[in-house]
């Protein structure tokens, strides 16, 4: 089984701030670090922590030729990481105040991801590979329509959650990862109860298999009538930045390699809090040898 990562990258600029800053408002950030970020670069970089040989697929515009440098520092492959000389690189700007974070994205390459660049990656995956999704680059639906169509596993994790995720074909997802407000977001319900959540993805997903994550509730694995939980770690936090990535890795990494949902939960657990312990996105994921 071959493993394709196929996702965002993005330069985190990161501005630690007492408040977040309110409309009207000018503030002075306390520090400010340039990191290297983007959902799909750091769950790919999990994975490889993780100990999983990964392909990355994704775009970069004329400044990016360090992601390929710092993917291969971590052995993740990059064979399918276009360099686009017409374009910039996407970007996020990252607010960090008491461990939590706010995130805007400007896309740049990640929302230059075309149909011959998906055609061309996914020529060289076959039945039974695992596709790992975001939805921060374009042609997320063209992609799983033809990642389905190569009889490809695919698993995705829904971040950001926009309306448009309803209109891709989900009926090909075979694992989907989200955390509460992306779980509302594909089902439609609106009830912020975890029962009443749990519930309606059951209802509408039953026969896929759903990987939620609550922050400090912890997190579920829901298949049909089957739900897993497992508790949160206590620890302080530091930058959440890059938690949910670094579960959704280590999840994926765990579960395909050995098939104990029970395990992949509680290493995914682990990984995801020694991650928010650190400032910054991929640079603050545990390598395996770490957790045990
Ligand atoms: O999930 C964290 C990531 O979201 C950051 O690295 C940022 O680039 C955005 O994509």
């Amino acid at each position: 089984m071959k493993v394709l990562s196929f996702g965002s990258l993005n330069f985190d600029y990161v501005y630690n701030t007492d408040h977040f800053v309110l409309p009207k408002e000018t503030i002075i950030a306390n520090d400010y670090h340039e990191n290297f970020g983007g959902k799909g670069l750091n769950q790919s970089i999990a994975l490889a922590k993780a100990g999983l040989e990964v392909y990355h697929a994704g775009r970069v515009g004329k400044d990016g030729q360090s992601f390929f440098d710092y993917l291969n520092e971590y052995n993740v492959h990059t064979d399918y990481l276009y360099k686009d000389e017409s374009i910039t690189t996407g970007h996020a700007i990252i607010e960090v105040h008491e461990g939590q974070n706010r995130i805007i994205c400007y896309g740049g390459g990640n929302q230059k991801v075309d149909h011959k660049q998906i055609d061309d990656v996914l020529s060289h995956f076959e039945k039974g590979d695992l596709l790992l999704i975001q939805n921060e680059i374009s042609s997320v639906d063209y992609l799983i329509t033809k990642a389905h169509e190569a009889g490809m596993k695919i698993a995705f994790n829904c971040a950001p959650i926009t309306s448009a995720i309803l209109t891709y074909p989900l009926e090909y997802i075979d694992i989907f990862i989200v955390n509460e407000v992306e779980a509302k977001g594909i089902t439609e319900i609106a009830s912020d109860n975890i029962d009443d959540i749990i519930k309606a993805l059951q209802d509408r997903y039953h026969n896929k298999e759903v990987v939620l994550t609550v922050g400090e509730q912890g997190s579920y694995y829901i298949y049909g009538d089957k739900v897993i939980h497992k508790d949160a770690l206590k620890v302080d936090v530091v930058d959440t930045t890059a938690a949910g990535d670094t579960f959704t890795g280590y999840f994926l990494a765990s579960y395909m390699n050995e098939h104990d949902v029970d395990k992949a939960l509680a290493l995914a657990t682990k990984a995801s809090s020694i991650t928010v312990q650190g400032l910054g996105a991929a640079k603050s994921i545990p390598y395996y040898k770490d957790l045990i």
